[in-house]
């Protein structure tokens, strides 16, 4: 009796603070555009400039259908637009705001009948209850885990990264397994795959998978965490850094971190508006954020075997390079990609769509400036984006998804890591 009323209590609270929350998002819709043919992604690309679209995805040629945000505003244009361009298009999301008070909701929901007591990975977790695991990790495991201080962020957050060894990472015969997650500041499942690794590495580590502690790990499970903090107090759909550079734009915050390494730079795939999802920022690594993970990536290039960045959504395990040019050992990269993709996909959900491998341009649109594209320019073998799913929710996967992703995931990452390690062996015998 006392839990039902404090539930009623709670959920009325819940009404009170939600209401509001998300009126930036007020009229917004999310619209799916069927995407037949290559040249179908560059009339959106060039409405996503015109009419200020926030590309939820793209969509793949003749396989994923695109998800566009729009607003009230541009909406009638929008669908003019998308008709007399010959595009198919039907409503995802019919009500922004509706779906992002459900999500908060189910987030809130989850959280009363545990207590508070949620493992950061099996939840949305805040930025400070990542580092106070990270933390807790390597002050419990000494003998493996060391805690990393990468620097702060824009915004002067200390961000943190694990290395995990049980050889201190003295030992160069041992390739490492270099992953990252939510550049990309909405995209929440995430951080929570990443935290997940290292629980199953450091605190669950099961007999079959001690051969994976022949390889050392480095986990950095919340790259922009401006961006992420903001996504939790203001803008649930943010996307990019936070950095303020008010002689250039007074109004606009912040670039797309994944345009911002040092690759082809400012090439294909970004926008020079400054508010846009994809401007690429004034240079290469204006973010200390994107700094921080080349640092890793040079420091440790020698033996860092394969990269994984953590993104969301759509199913896509991808690699370079966003002009479509394909890297020279593209047989084994896509040898790789696709069992971790085929792994992944046994576990799946079956609602949930396949697992699509191949270079990043080809299966989805040109980019450049990505954490993918730079870490297999500076010598990675093998440098993947992964796509995490967002079922039918997008962005706003709900929470009671978030074990299921990780289960999946798990046995894909561990089949790529004995992948990349057979392929290390084999290089340094030779
Ligand atoms: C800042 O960005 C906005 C939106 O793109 C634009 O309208 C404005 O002209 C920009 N200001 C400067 C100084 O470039
Ligand atoms: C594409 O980018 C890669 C990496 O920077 C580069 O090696 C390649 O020459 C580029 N291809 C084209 C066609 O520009």
């Amino acid at each position: 009796m006392v839990v039902y009323i404090l539930l009623l209590y709670l959920s009325a609270l819940l009404q009170v603070t939600l209401s509001g929350k998300h009126d930036i998002y007020n009229g917004y819709t999310v619209e799916a555009v069927v995407i037949q043919e290559y040249d179908d992604v560059t009339k959106l690309q060039h409405l996503e400039a015109e009419l200020d679209l926030d590309v939820w995805h793209y969509g793949s040629v003749g396989r994923r259908h695109a998800h566009v945000m729009v607003s009230k505003e541009n909406k009638q244009t929008f669908l003019w637009k998308l008709d007399l361009y010959g595009l198919q298009h039907y409503v995802y999301i019919a009500d922004v705001v509706t779906a992002l008070e459900q999500h908060e909701e189910d987030i809130i929901a989850r959280k009363i009948p545990r207590n508070g007591e949620a493992v950061p990975y099996n939840d949305y977790p805040r930025f400070a209850q990542v580092n106070e695991y990270l933390e807790r990790i390597a002050t419990d495991y000494p003998n493996i885990a060391t805690l990393v201080d990468a620097g702060n962020s824009f915004e002067g957050r200390p961000i943190k990264y694990l290395k995990i060894s049980t050889t201190n990472f003295m030992d160069p015969s041992k390739p490492i397994y270099f992953m990252d997650a939510a550049i990309h500041a909405r995209e929440w499942v995430t951080p929570p795959v990443a935290l997940y690794t290292i629980h199953r590495l450091v605190e669950d580590l099961r007999d079959s998978e001690r051969d994976l502690l022949d390889i050392d790990w480095i986990i950095f499970p919340l790259v922009n965490p401006d961006g992420y903090e903001y996504s939790h107090t203001d803008e649930r759909l943010w996307r990019r850094t936070r950095s303020y550079r008010p002689e250039i734009n007074e109004t606009c915050y912040g670039v797309d971190g994944n345009r911002n390494f040092d690759v082809n730079f400012n090439t294909v795939g970004v926008s020079p508006d400054h508010c846009s999802n994809t401007y690429p920022g004034p240079e290469a690594f204006s973010e200390p954020e994107t700094g921080y993970v080349r640092d890793v990536l040079l420091e440790y290039i020698d033996r860092i075997q394969i990269f994984l960045d953590i993104h969301s959504y759509g199913n896509y395990v991808l690699y370079g390079f966003g002009n479509a040019s394909l890297p020279t050992n593209a047989v084994s990269l896509h040898h790789v990609g696709a069992s971790m993709g085929a792994v992944i996909d046994s576990k799946k959900l079956s609602k949930a769509t396949y697992y699509l491998v191949g270079n990043s341009n080809l299966v989805l649109y040109q980019s450049s400036g990505s954490a993918q594209d730079y870490g297999q320019a500076v010598g990675v073998p093998f440098s993947y984006t992964l796509e995490l799913p967002g079922y039918e929710y997008g962005f706003l996967v709900p929470p009671d998804y978030i074990e299921q992703i990780n289960i999946e995931t798990w046995p894909g990452i561990v089949d790529s890591a004995r992948l990349a390690k057979l392929f290390y062996n084999a290089r340094n015998q030779n």
